[in-house]
């Protein structure tokens, strides 16, 4: 389907949400046209106006990638205030995975909203809470005893995580790995590599931290097994085995560059884990529901974690984390030592149960594979004309493609900008990542159709084209 573009004239922001969506010419969720629709340059003049008064209110530090302010979303579609309708392959970070405003996870939040919105669970439970550790405990790999305990944040997932670990192995130490993300916490900060902009400036940083070499294919040539060896040689020598509380790594790594682990490395390290009584944790924030084309990430190696720490595509966008893990394990904190006032609030319990059963009933797992399927080649295919296009890698829908200079093979952040720019400007939504910058990321919401996506490829294929002009 071809992008229509028409002159649209500027008139002023509404702070009504309501008339901002009418004038947009949407409502959320599926039936929201699938089409992309530019009728203003990017972003527009309503757009801009309610940049100034963000400028005006929004602290700095929190940054947007394209700041086209949204309206209306719903399948493979973002319309922003101007009526622009752009095609989403970020799913807001790989949390719309059923889509925006997604039916079962509108009905439950509605149902839930007039029923009752907060008790806090710590005070006196409900219902939903019980139901998402009840599906957490079906879903997550393994089918020995499970426990879960739910927070508000990917971050405060992985803290938790760590609390646990701690508590049950009574030691302290955590291994993390080059490239890791886990979040923006003070603890989550320490487990994350990348110093700008997550880190710079921030600390001090929690102690007992330990970083080890993932395996990268692309830039280490190493197999799965030596990529493992090299690492626990690091954690034996420089840490101790008998000290490591847990191995934290997520079985992709995100933020840090969509890296794919070769085949080997992550049951290497699970097994190095058991044997030597540290907690095996998969950060399966990004990667977990469908994300790669299985539920989640561990299963592709058939790797059954100690204790996994889900968020983002768990409930359709609304906020909510889950800690799940070997029953023994997770029953080591005392009572009292979990929780907080919102986690595992009831709207965010209902709009996960909304969630998974879309899920399950749309066969959205498939739905990523049959994504990646029809993706990869595309990228592929273009990474032979392109010599800026390093390595093209990925599992269901969470695709990237790593830019470098051609003449050093140096990772290019700035060609990378420029891609994505591009894409960008005619109104598609790609995402950048990586540690050094220089990788873009797809992340299509699952609900999206396949012209649109075949779209939104043709127009990243193009601006990956012009690196070789
Ligand atoms: C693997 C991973 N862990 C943890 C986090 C932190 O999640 P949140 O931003 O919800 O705190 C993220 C966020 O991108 C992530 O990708």
């Amino acid at each position: 389907m071809g992008m229509t573009t028409t002159a649209g004239p500027a008139t002023p922001v509404t702070t009504d949400p309501t008339a901002t969506a009418t004038r947009a010419g949407a409502v959320g969720g599926p039936g929201l046209p699938q089409r992309r629709h530019l009728v203003t340059e990017l972003p527009g003049p309503r757009s801009r106006e309610l940049s100034a008064r963000r400028d005006a209110a929004v602290a700095r530090g929190v940054t947007s990638t394209l700041p086209v302010f949204v309206a209306a979303a719903g399948g493979g579609v973002l319309v922003d205030v101007d009526g622009n309708a752009l095609i989403d392959l970020g799913s807001g970070i790989a949390v719309t995975t059923v889509g925006n405003s997604a039916p079962r996870v509108v009905d439950n939040v509605i149902a839930q909203v007039q029923a009752f919105t907060h008790t806090c669970f710590m005070i006196t439970p409900y219902e939903g809470y019980v139901a998402v550790c009840e599906q957490l405990a079906r879903l997550t790999p393994g089918d020995h005893a499970k426990r879960s305990a739910l927070f508000n944040s990917g971050a405060e997932a992985v803290e938790n995580a760590v609390k646990i670990a701690r508590i049950h192995t009574h030691r302290q130490a955590v291994v993390v790995f080059e490239h890791a993300y886990h979040g923006r916490t003070n603890l989550t900060m320490a487990l994350t590599a990348k110093n700008h902009p997550y880190k710079n400036g921030f600390g001090p940083f929690a102690p007992e931290i330990y970083r080890v070499p993932p395996s990268y294919p692309f830039r280490d040539g190493l197999t799965g097994p030596e990529a493992a060896a090299r690492a626990v040689a690091l954690i034996e020598s420089q840490i101790g085995a008998a000290n490591v509380a847990a191995v934290l790594i997520e079985p992709i790594q995100g933020e840090g560059g969509f890296v794919v682990p070769a085949p080997g490395f992550l049951p290497a390290l699970a097994d190095w884990s058991r044997a030597s009584g540290a907690v095996f944790v998969a950060d399966e924030v990004q990667t977990g529901f469908a994300r790669t084309g299985a539920m989640f990430a561990c299963e592709h190696e058939g790797v059954v974690p100690d204790l996994v720490a889900t968020a983002k595509g768990i409930a359709g966008g609304l906020p909510l984390s889950a800690v799940t893990g070997r029953a023994e394990i997770m029953e080591s904190a005392h009572p009292g030592g979990l929780g907080g006032t919102y986690g595992g609030n009831p709207l965010a319990c209902a709009a996960a149960l909304g969630a998974i059963e879309t899920i399950e009933r749309d066969g959205l797992v498939d739905r990523a594979r049959a994504i990646g399927e029809r993706v990869l080649p595309r990228l592929r295919a273009v990474a032979t004309r392109v010599p800026a296009v390093g390595d093209v890698r990925g599992r269901g829908a969470m695709l990237a493609v790593e830019i470098v200079d051609p003449a050093t093979g140096r990772p290019d952040a700035a060609a990378t900008g420029r891609v994505a720019r591009r894409c960008h400007e005619q109104g598609v939504v790609v995402l950048t990542c990586g540690t050094d910058g220089n990788v873009l990321r797809l992340l299509p919401p699952l609900a999206i159709g396949d012209d649109l996506l075949d779209e939104g490829v043709t127009v990243l294929l193009e601006a990956l084209e012009a690196l070789a002009r």
